[in-house]
């Protein structure tokens, strides 16, 4: 695991670079995709490269990390709105080939025939992450199994209550998720991990210094052999100098 510490703009500069390179190297790759405040800027960057005809989207695939339970594509707090609205509205990907785990119907089935899809569309090339205050990544919280594949997880109280400025009235916050599992995102052939601000610092602290646990679900990327974590200043604030 690699630890790069630039500013915001450097990291994310950086990261759609590699997302270039790797589309450009293989149209058809596979791109593992997050939502959150970490792969904005990322995404703006590819949007604005797309826009330059610096690269193409139109073969590639996406699967996304997770998805609230319950919550349809048009909801405002879905996941799939957010990538469209941030991400698919604005490059020529076909919309048939992005992929959000399925939080409508029989979630359990589709969470078994996520990684499957995964699979045969031939493994995820590239993986950008986010991670928690907590060192969960997607809906990873800590205590996840190592060896988890895409399931359905409850909401813990606290980040229902963290969402629920996000919602008409708190019990409107969907109370499960659906998600990708720490071993299915340890397949991806490369990942890279984004954390930025003081609130992030004590995780990424534990995640450099510790051996892997899963009180801390992000410490697994230890064992990854092409994982690069990016860094503020302020998230590296309590790393050894
Ligand atoms: C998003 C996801 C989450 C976020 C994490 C950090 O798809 O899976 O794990 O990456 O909660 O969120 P931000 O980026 O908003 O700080």
């Amino acid at each position: 695991m690699k630890l790069r510490i630039l500013t915001r703009n450097e990291i994310d500069r950086e990261i759609a670079d590699i997302f270039i390179d790797v589309v450009n190297n293989k149209p058809g790759s596979i791109l593992g995709l997050a939502t959150g405040s970490s792969p904005l800027g990322v995404y703006k960057n590819l949007v604005n490269a797309f826009k330059e005809g610096k690269v193409s989207f139109k073969n590639v695939k996406s699967f996304n990390l997770d998805e609230y339970v319950g919550l349809d594509g048009n909801h405002d707090q879905s996941y799939r709105y957010f990538m469209n609205t941030n991400l698919f509205n604005h490059i020529d990907i076909d919309k048939n080939n992005t992929n959000v785990p399925n939080g409508l119907g029989n979630v359990e089935l589709n969470a078994k025939q996520y990684d499957k899809m995964i699979e045969a569309a031939g493994g995820i090339d590239l993986q950008i992450l986010g991670i928690g205050s907590n060192g969960h990544i997607a809906f990873n919280e800590p205590g996840t199994s190592f060896n988890s594949l895409t399931h359905i997880v409850e909401l813990t109280q606290q980040t229902r209550n963290d969402n629920a400025r996000f919602f008409a009235s708190i019990n409107e916050v969907p109370t499960h998720a659906i998600t990708m599992g720490l071993a299915s995102i340890m397949k991806a052939k490369k990942i890279v991990l984004i954390a930025t601000g003081a609130n992030k610092a004590q995780a990424i602290k534990t995640l450099m210094d510790d051996e892997p646990n899963v009180e801390l679900p992000a410490s697994i990327l230890r064992r990854h052999k092409d994982c690069t974590i990016f860094v503020d200043q302020e998230a590296a604030s309590l790393l050894k100098k």
